[in-house]
């Protein structure tokens, strides 16, 4: 997600180069405007190291690239912190003396204001006017923490935690009824035409599914399809899944209320209606746009087919038939394990899903039997939850019905599910409203 985080004069200018580390190593892209008296406390070239981007103040900088609307527009959340009492009486009033004033009179993204400040001027009628007004118009202004202020004094007006910070912003994101992909990413479902490859049209507003749904108010990230190698310009190494599961998940999830994110790699069916789509060809797509919008997520399912080898080159020209009558070596090379990587993240303190659910395509050999092998990818791949499914040139793949058995890393029993791939959907979104400790019941499901 492209980011702005706006910067302004006050001493807690020193904790937002805490905030900025969580939102890029979240693996967002984060462009930092701080206003001209921010700089007296934190410089230029610290944002410009902790956000690998240049960094203006001023709206008559980069005046070719007309930066200072298109930060704004192409921000899809815009975070000001800390607010001062001053840029939140700009802000209210719409005064656009510097770069980010210019960003937030141009924004439709989410907006989210964390003053800072002393008690004295957190509490004066003209702020609480100003406060008022800028919530009166969509704009999330948090309320300060209340403490030790930075002279001798104490009370409201202290910056939260950068975690909060982040949390806040996080949940702001995922509740925004607005489009909150990039524009050359974005897509509402259904679209049209062929399934593979990225899209760029935007056709309505997200569904916002059943209030009393099991996952009212969550947002689950589901990806399906098939991932692309590309060898050459013409030719590419695939795999069978036609999308079907992951779609059914998508739907069932959908139907009970949640906010989905839909990352669809190559299918062959229509993805699921009403869900926020991200379309996606290689395994590195796949990667990149799952650590972009899973860290604002409750829940990952991963039902995408990915490849787990890709060519170690790709080859710029077609590869042509050698007169010689010799036969190409395609090398092969291992392609990110992107749930795994899900899980370490987390693992290492970084916002993941806190349930997150892996599938396991096996056949079984002589050593082990299919179940056998789900349990050791399970504990291979650290998430919470496995759908293992026994695959074969005809089983599974493309096929509309289904056995599963999902299995649990918490030791709670196996829980087979058969029949066709929405039933099969609804029985494995059973499972995770379970595990996200949904008060809600899936039969209240609007299908
Ligand atoms: N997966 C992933 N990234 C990869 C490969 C797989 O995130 N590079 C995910 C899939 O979406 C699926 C799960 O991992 O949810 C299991 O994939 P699978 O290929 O069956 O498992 P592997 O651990 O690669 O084991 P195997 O040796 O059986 O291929």
């Amino acid at each position: 997600m492209r980011i702005v985080l706006g910067v302004t004069g006050g001493i807690a200018a020193y904790k937002s180069a805490l905030l900025l580390r969580l939102m890029t190593e979240a693996g967002h892209q984060v462009d930092v405007v701080p206003t001209p008296a921010a700089l007296n406390f934190v410089g230029q070239a610290t944002w410009e190291a902790l956000s690998g981007r240049p960094v203006r103040t001023d709206t008559f900088e980069a005046v070719d690239t007309v930066n200072h609307v298109r930060l704004g527009r192409e921000a899809e959340l815009v975070v000001v912190a800390p607010a001062t009492a001053d840029s939140l009486a700009r802000a209210a009033v719409g005064l656009a003396p510097d770069l980010l004033g210019n960003v937030l009179l141009t924004a439709t993204c989410p907006v989210l204001m964390v003053p800072a400040m002393h008690t004295e001027m957190w509490t004066h009628p003209a702020t609480v006017a100003n406060v008022e007004l800028l919530r009166s118009r969509g704009i999330t202004v948090l309320d300060p923490d209340s403490g030790r202020l930075t002279g001798q004094d104490t009370g409201p007006g202290r910056f939260p935690e950068p975690d909060r910070i982040w949390a806040q912003a996080q949940e702001l994101v995922a509740g925004s009824p607005r489009p909150r992909l990039a524009a050359s990413q974005r897509q509402t479902s259904p679209p049209a035409g062929d399934h593979a490859g990225p899209d760029a049209a935007s056709h309505s507003e997200p569904h916002r599914g059943p209030e009393g749904g099991a996952l009212a108010g969550r947002t689950v990230v589901v990806t399906a399809g098939g991932t692309r190698e590309a060898l050459d310009p013409v030719r590419y190494l695939g795999n069978r899944s036609s999308g079907k599961q992951g779609v059914a998940v998508a739907e069932a999830a959908l139907a009970a209320g949640a906010h989905v994110l839909f990352i669809g790699g190559a299918m062959s069916v229509e993805p699921p209606a009403g869900a926020e789509m991200v379309r996606v060809e290689s395994t590195q797509e796949l990667h990149d746009a799952v650590m972009t919008h899973a860290p604002g997520a409750d829940a990952l399912v991963m039902a995408a087919a990915v490849a787990d080898f890709r060519p170690a080159e790709y080859m710029d020209a077609k590869i042509k038939k050698a007169e010689d009558g010799s036969n190409p070596v395609i090398r092969l090379e291992r392609t990110p394990d992107i749930l795994a990587e899900t899980v370490q993240a987390r693992g290492a303190g970084r916002p993941m899903p806190g349930t997150i659910i892996g599938f396991g395509a096996e056949t079984g050999d002589a050593t082990a039997s299919v179940l056998e092998f789900g349990r050791a990818k399970l504990a291979r791949k650290g998430c919470e939850m496995l759908v293992v499914n026994q695959v074969g040139r005809d089983k599974v793949f493309g096929q509309d019905t289904t056995e599963v058995t999902m299995l649990f890393a918490d030791g709670r029993e196996p829980v087979a599910a058969a029949g066709d791939k929405t039933e099969v959907g609804v029985a494995i979104v059973t499972e995770l409203a379970g595990l996200l400790g949904s008060p809600g019941r899936l039969d209240r499901m609007d299908q």
